[in-house]
């Protein structure tokens, strides 16, 4: 509960001044991949990221990042190779056992990529053992129960600040949890290690704008939209 009221605050805040709850990772990209990255970073220097004027205790969508940079493959994987370990050290801080361990899950996106539907943030796509068949994309079958699936994600402006992100989950629990959700858990863990919502359990209602979205992919693939073409793993092994 303690939790949850200081992640509230933390984004009341946020709305109130024109920065960021996010944990900034203090890091800029010019620091990060080097001078290719000045000249926008001097030409740019309005306040990248602001908090939208939402409705915190029932959000209809992600606070998005303003002015999110145009990050080309390479870039955004030197960025994350270098803020990956922080990153993960802010979501440990929740009991969550996937914050834990979802790095050494299989990865299903070959580089991180701009997620236009998780607030501009760049993301990655992991999956538990358990939830192995992902890989198949949209040939799926239902995923079993225990399977999990994380996205991490940070933000990078224009101006060339890097912000970790929220951690994206989604479990799959024993049938009739939430059937209209194909019994899927969403939860979202703030960069902190704070919870700002779990599908049934602390601020359920904050995350039931994830539902709203996530019914629009269908019920034949279960409420997954899976990794964006271009950017997927293709596995040989998997039948
Ligand atoms: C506006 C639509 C939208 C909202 C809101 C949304 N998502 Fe997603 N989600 C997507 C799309 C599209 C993908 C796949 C492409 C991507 O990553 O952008 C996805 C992918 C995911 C995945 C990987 C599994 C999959 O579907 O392939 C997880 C985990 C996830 N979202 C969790 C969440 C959680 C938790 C929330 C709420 C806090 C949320 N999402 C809110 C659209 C949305």
């Amino acid at each position: 509960m303690v939790r949850f009221i200081r992640s509230f605050s933390r984004l009341l805040h946020r709305t109130s001044a024109s920065a960021t709850a996010e944990g900034s990772l203090g890091l800029s990209v010019l620091s990060l991949i080097g001078p290719t990255a000045l000249v926008s970073v001097l030409l740019l220097t309005m306040t990248a990221v602001r908090g939208q004027s939402l409705d915190l205790a029932r959000p209809e969508q992600h606070f998005s990042v303003e002015r999110p940079a145009n990050l080309s493959t390479a870039e955004s994987m030197v960025i994350y190779e270098k803020v990956r370990d922080r990153m993960v050290a802010g979501y440990r801080l929740s009991d969550d056992p996937a914050a834990e361990s979802f790095l050494k899950w299989r990865r299903y996106n070959v580089a991180p990529y701009r997620s236009a539907t998780h607030g501009q943030r760049y993301v990655n796509n992991y999956a538990n053992m358990i939830a192995k068949s992902y890989g198949r994309y949209e040939k799926a079958d239902r995923l079993p129960v225990g399977s999990v699936l994380a996205k991490d994600s940070f933000a990078v402006t224009q101006r060339g600040d890097v912000f970790t992100g929220p951690l994206f989950l989604m479990e799959k629990m024993a049938a009739g949890f939430r059937p209209d959700a194909h019994d899927w858990r969403y939860t979202m863990i703030m960069p902190d290690g704070s919870l700002f919502g779990t599908t049934n359990g602390e601020g359920s209602e904050r995350v039931e704008f994830c539902i709203t979205c996530h019914e629009a992919a269908g019920d034949k693939v279960q409420q997954l939209f899976f990794v964006p073409k271009e950017f997927r793993v293709e596995f040989l092994n998997l039948q």
